[in-house]
Formats: structure tokens, C-alpha cells, sequence
């Protein structure tokens, strides 16, 4: 009998040792290793096909002016949200990767693009959830399934090849990586090394056939897409499906796209009926109110290539105990910690005896810059309890001198303002060159320090 080999691996980014560590030298994360056994059946080659794998090619340098560029050949999923994230449709071949926490509507999302995607032939292929669950799923959905949409409830992937071969779908969705094993690594399904193989078999499929695979990957309570990291470096997109999950907006945000702009961002609502498309963002992330409350301010921001006004709260009381609690959702703590301190220094607020929180509306994270304006806007709006009229919005970033800074892409900002209706925005007075103000309704107020930026609002 031959002797089973096996090794250690990181189950937190994929790191191989032969020996058990007690820290990961990869990613220092202790106590993630774990023994997998890795032993190959040496008789089988490791080809989606099963059968040998062809020569291989000696490639050749050639000169980048030199190669065709062949143009690449795009699928539109009938999904507006999810061909923009993908940067304008489903490349052929390419190898996507979903990952999102359990309970999010991952699997929803990709059985709702199955069943809407007609005149495709498109396979399901299911680890997680019998036949009959699906189909349950799948009325929720939609009353006029596509005709052409396959349900597979397995988890070898040699049995998957097989039926593919048969099948010849021409869209693969897989529910979920995780969940798979293949005949040729021994350790269980969800180890790193099952989930590196499964991933590597259907990624050669994928180029092969150029045949676009979905993958569905869970997230561990950390945030990172469970089992390795490598993953994420082997497939072409990785997508994240993210949202409260008592929230009823989800939100699918590019991180990595080999065709097309990372950070890229489409925004959903969880219906009874499945996931409906949120074209116009604006609208969900304002609050509708008949009177102008103080602590609000909107911020004209920029997710991706997409503009949308977004509210930010802020609350800000006297701290009931010695340290002050200071909190986001939505904003990077340790920026608003900076601002605040930007506000003590320059305009001589006192928060340093004050609790502060802050709140970006929608359950949406904010990593645009151009919102630090509002964020200071709000702040002060609540210490003085002076409402900001609902009318203005604000696109700037705020430096540590307290220097109105310059934003990216700022008509962009003005144009989706002037398009909601707001009537004033206030942006640097560094990014008024070549705005033709004319153009729009709104007024724009260039400003080029907070100081300024107070007095024309609280007098
Ligand atoms: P699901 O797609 O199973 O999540 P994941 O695959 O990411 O684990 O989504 C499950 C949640 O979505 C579940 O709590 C029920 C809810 N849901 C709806 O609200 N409406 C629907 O039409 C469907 C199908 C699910
Ligand atoms: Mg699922």
C-alpha cells in the first residue's frame, strides 16, 4: 500500500508546510494549520477531461504590436447590475468567483440570472441544496422559467465533468466551491486543498471550452472568502455580495476584474419575490422627511464609475462617562477620528468631551474620499443642533490643515446633484477649472477651508 502523504496547510490564506506551525509565516495567523492529505492517485492525470493532458506548447516571445488582439466576445446576462460589475458582460472563458456570508442571497442572485437567461443553455450545479429545494426557490422567482436551465445537485466533480460533456452547457454555475470534491486529492470537501483543486479543474475547463463559470464561495466571520486566499489570485473576478443582512439592500461590489474596472458596484433589494435591480441608487439612500433634522448632511460620492448622493448621520452628545465613545457604520473609524481632531484644531470645537457617531445611510461601506465634507458637515450640524437644509450637498475631501481638497471625476458628482434636484453643492475651490457652471440649475460653491465652509452654512 502506498503511503498516504500529506501536508499542512494555512486554512486562512493556503500557505503549504510540511510540518505543523503554530503561526503562519505567510499570513501570521495562529493555529490555522491543519494536515490535509495530498496524496495523488498517480494513475489519473488531473484534466477536467480525464484523459492526458495535451503537449504542451513551447510558446514563443513575440512583440506586443505584433499579436491580434481578437476581440473578446461578451454575453449580456440580462442582469444590468450584474453585466456592470462585470464591466459590460460575461467574458467568454472567464472564471468568476461570488463570495458573500452565508444567508446574503448568493445562491438567489445566480438562480435568478439561471431562470431569466433564455435561449442559454445554462447548468445549475448544486452541492448545497436538494432538487426540490431549489425548485421551491425557483417559483419564488419567476412564474416562466427559462427553458433551458439545468439543475445538477452533486459535488464530485469528475460526475460534473461527465455530465457537462453530455450536456454542453454554455454557462456553468457552481453552488458552491466549497462544497465540491475531487476523486484526485483526498481531504474533505472545503479543505484548501480539495477547494484549490476543484477550482483549478474548472478553470481549466472554463479556458478550455471558453465556457464562463460562476462560482459561489463562502466568507468566513472575518470577511475572507473561506478556504485560500490563492482563490482569489487563480479566477479572473471576484465579486462580493455584501449587505446587512437586515437590511433588504445588497450590494455586489467588483474587487478584482481581469476584464474590466475593478470596484465597480451594483445594488440590489432582497424581495419576497428574489432580487430586484436598484437603478437609480439615489433614491434608496436618501431619506424621505417633510422637516430638515439636524445631523444630516448628503455627500455627493462616487462608487466605481457611479455616481449617488448618499446621507450621513452623525450624532454627537455629551459623553455620559470619562472616554468618549467614538463610532461608524459605513466610514472608516480612524478617518473620522482624524476629521474630528481637524474640527478641534481649526475651528476650535470642543468634541473631545463629546460622544460621536456616525452612520452612512443604507448599510453602504464608503471608501470616496469626497465624502469627508458631509462627514464634518453632519458632525457639526448635531453639536450645534442646527439643521442643514436638505438642499445642499457636498463633494470634497478635507485635509489635516483643514484644506477643502480636490475630488475625482467632480461633473460627474454635480451633474447626478443637479439631476436629483439639489439646488447648491459645495466643492474645492481647486476643482472649479473647466466646470461650466452654466450648464447646470444648481449653484456651486467654491470653497477652500472648513472655516469657510461654516460660516457660509451656520453663519
Ligand atoms: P440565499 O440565496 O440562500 O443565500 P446564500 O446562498 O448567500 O447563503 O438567500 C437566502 C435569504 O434570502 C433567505 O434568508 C431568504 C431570502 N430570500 C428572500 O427574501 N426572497 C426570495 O425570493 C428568496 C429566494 C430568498
Ligand atoms: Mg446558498
Amino acid at each position: 500500500m502506498a503511503k498516504t502523504k500529506t501536508a499542512y496547510f494555512c486554512q486562512s490564506c493556503g500557505y503549504e508546510s510540511a510540518k505543523w506551525l503554530g503561526k503562519c509565516p505567510s499570513c501570521n495567523q495562529w493555529n490555522t494549520f491543519v494536515e490535509e492529505i495530498v496524496e495523488k492517485n498517480p494513475t489519473t492525470v488531473p484534466t477536467w477531461k480525464n484523459d492526458a493532458a495535451p503537449a504542451r506548447k513551447l510558446s514563443k516571445p513575440s512583440k506586443v504590436n505584433e499579436i491580434e488582439r481578437s476581440p473578446e466576445r461578451r454575453m449580456l446576462t440580462g442582469d444590468k447590475e450584474l453585466d456592470r460589475v462585470l464591466g459590460g458582460g460575461l467574458v467568454e472563458g472567464s472564471l468568476i468567483l461570488i463570495g458573500g456570508e452565508p444567508g446574503i442571497g448568493k445562491s438567489t442572485l445566480m438562480l435568478q440570472l439561471a431562470l431569466n437567461l433564455k435561449g442559454k443553455k445554462l447548468l445549475y450545479v448544486s452541492g448545497e441544496e436538494s432538487e426540490q429545494q431549489i425548485k421551491m426557490r425557483a417559483e419564488r422567482i419567476t412564474e416562466s422559467p427559462s427553458a433551458d436551465c439545468y439543475i445538477l445537485t452533486e459535488t464530485s466533480t469528475q460526475n460534473i465533468f461527465k455530465q457537462i460533456e453530455i450536456l454542453e452547457p454554455e454557462i456553468v454555475v457552481i453552488d458552491s466551491i466549497q462544497t465540491l470534491h475531487s476523486a484526485h486529492i483526498e481531504s474533505t470537501p472545503g479543505s484548501v486543498s480539495q477547494v484549490r483543486e476543484c477550482t483549478a479543474e474548472l478553470l481549466r475547463f472554463a479556458k478550455e471550452t471558453g465556457t464562463p463559470v460562476f462560482l459561489i464561495g463562502h466568507i468566513t466571520k472575518d470577511g475572507a472568502i473561506a478556504g485560500p486566499k490563492i482563490l482569489e489570485h487563480m479566477v479572473d473576478t471576484v465579486l462580493q455580495f455584501e449587505g446587512d443582512r437586515h437590511h433588504v439592500y445588497r450590494i455586489l461590489r467588483s474587487i478584482k476584474n481581469r476584464f474590466g474596472a475593478a470596484a465597480e458596484l451594483g445594488i440590489y433589494e432582497m424581495q419576497g419575490s428574489g432580487l430586484r435591480e436598484v437603478s437609480n441608487p439615489s433614491e434608496i439612500l436618501l431619506t424621505q422627511r417633510d422637516e430638515e433634522l439636524s445631523g444630516i448632511a448628503i455627500a455627493a460620492m462616487l462608487e466605481g464609475a457611479r455616481p449617488m448622493l448618499i446621507e450621513t448621520q452623525a450624532l454627537v452628545s455629551a459623553a455620559a462617562y470619562g472616554t468618549p465613545q467614538r463610532s461608524a457604520t459605513g466610514f472608516d473609524t480612524k478617518r473620522m477620528n482624524m476629521l474630528l481632531a481637524v474640527l478641534e484644531k481649526r475651528c476650535g470645537f470642543r468634541l473631545s468631551t463629546q460622544d460621536v457617531f456616525l452612520n452612512i445611510a443604507g448599510g453602504i461601506r464608503v471608501e470616496d474620499p469626497a465624502i469627508d465634507l458631509a462627514v464634518l458637515i453632519a458632525v457639526i450640524s448635531s453639536h450645534q443642533d442646527i439643521p442643514v437644509s436638505s438642499k445642499n450637498c457636498f463633494a470634497a475631501e478635507v485635509g489635516l490643515s483643514g484644506e477643502i481638497r480636490a475630488v475625482n471625476r467632480i461633473e460627474q458628482r454635480i451633474a447626478e446633484a443637479d439631476k436629483l434636484g439639489f439646488e447648491v453643492i459645495y466643492i474645492s475651490k481647486y476643482n472649479m477649472k473647466g466646470i461650466n457652471i452654466e450648464k447646470y440649475n444648481l449653484e456651486i460653491k467654491a470653497v477652500s477651508k472648513i472655516e469657510e465652509v461654516f460660516s457660509l452654512i451656520f453663519g
